[in-house]
Parts: structure tokens; C-alpha cells; sequence
């Protein structure tokens, strides 16, 4: 499985580690891109950038239009924008595409290949709702990162985690480790 994965300057960088530490343990292949305020907010939430998140082994420049990820025929089996901030998803929505990020969810969806959108915002405007739907409609899966608190997390990092392991379900991955409700509690 080959994944690539699009960090934008939302709050929650903190599930963008998780993830891709989830990922490394499913020795499942990463590509990269971070946009300009992805780098920022990384930064300030988590200080460290882009270079120095793990599982990721090759990062694109975002303003690059000729990398992999701007053509139909790149083969990568989805894509997951972990944060996804209101103006990317206002980007992918109206299919307006002004940097890499934007192309490559764009080409997802034309594809007909999974795309994952991690949106963060809170509360939403009517503006994010109706993108939300568009982009729902389009054939995206919106997954706002909300933790399974049902599963007892005991730290900032196992309530990522549980968020981690929704998004690896969405991928068809085994998860050594997972937790499930009626497994854990006999339901
Ligand atoms: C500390 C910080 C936190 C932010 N959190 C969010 C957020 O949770 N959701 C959001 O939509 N924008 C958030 N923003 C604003 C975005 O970074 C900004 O709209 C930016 O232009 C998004 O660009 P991008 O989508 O290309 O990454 C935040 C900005 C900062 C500095």
C-alpha cells in the first residue's frame, strides 16, 4: 500500500505524529507534502517540521505542479489530509487548485481513489458545512479527529491513537494492537 499524506496549518498536529507512527509499524509506504502554514503550525504545536515527522520517505515541495502527485497516473492508493484546515477544504471543494496539496486531492476524487479529509475547525460555519457535504458528495470521507474515549485513553498520545486507528480501518489495515469496543469489554 502506498499513501500519501497532506499536513495543512490546522490545530491538532498531534494526531499527524500518531498517524504516521501507526503507519511506520504497518510498514506501509509514505509520501509527503506539507503546505506553508501546515510548516508553522507544526512548528508552534509540536516544534519540529516537516523533515522530522516519521514513516514519511520522500516530501514534495507544495508549490511543485510536476511532482508525482499532480497526475492521474501517480499510483498511490489514498490520500489522507491530516489536519485539514477549512481553507484546504474550501480548495478541494470548489476544485480550485493553487498549490500541490490542492491538485492531488483533486486528483484523487477524479480518480475515483479514497480520499480521507482529518478536518479541524470548531464551532463550523455554514461555509465549512457546505463544503463538507460537497466534498462528501464528491466522494470524499470527511473524519473530523475525534478520540474513542470509549476505549479508555489514559494520555494525550493512546487519545490520538484511537483516532489513528479509525483512520487505519478506513484503509483496510490489520493494527497489531487494536482496540474495539465488544472486543475489549466482551460486548
Ligand atoms: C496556531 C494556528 C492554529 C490554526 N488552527 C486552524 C484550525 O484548526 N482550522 C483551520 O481551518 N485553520 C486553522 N488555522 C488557520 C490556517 O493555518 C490558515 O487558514 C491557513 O491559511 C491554512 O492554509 P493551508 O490550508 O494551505 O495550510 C490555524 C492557524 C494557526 C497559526
Amino acid at each position: 500500500m502506498k499513501i500519501l499524506v497532506a499536513v495543512t496549518g490546522a490545530s491538532a498536529m498531534l494526531y499527524v505524529q500518531s498517524f504516521l507512527e501507526m503507519l511506520e509499524r504497518e510498514s506501509v509506504m509514505v509520501h509527503g507534502i506539507c503546505s506553508e502554514a501546515g510548516e508553522k503550525v507544526l512548528e508552534l504545536e509540536q516544534r519540529k517540521d516537516s523533515k522530522n515527522l516519521p514513516a514519511v520517505t520522500r516530501w514534495f515541495d507544495c508549490k511543485d505542479f510536476t511532482a508525482a502527485p499532480a497526475s492521474g497516473s501517480a499510483d498511490y492508493d489514498a490520500m489522507v489530509v491530516i489536519p485539514c484546515s477549512m481553507g484546504t477544504l474550501a480548495a478541494i471543494s470548489t476544485g480550485i487548485t493553487s498549490n500541490l496539496i490542492h491538485r492531488a486531492a483533486d486528483v484523487m476524487l477524479k480518480e475515483n481513489k479514497k480520499l480521507i479529509l482529518v478536518t479541524r475547525e470548531t464551532p463550523l460555519n455554514r461555509t465549512h458545512l457546505q463544503n463538507m457535504l460537497t466534498v462528501h458528495d464528491a466522494g470524499a470521507v470527511i473524519c473530523p479527529p475525534h478520540p474513542g474515549f470509549y476505549l479508555k485513553p489514559e494520555s494525550l498520545e493512546e487519545a490520538a491513537m484511537t483516532f489513528s486507528w479509525r483512520l487505519g480501518d478506513q484503509l483496510g489495515l490489520e493494527m497489531e494492537g487494536r482496540k474495539r469496543w465488544g472486543v475489549m469489554n466482551n460486548v
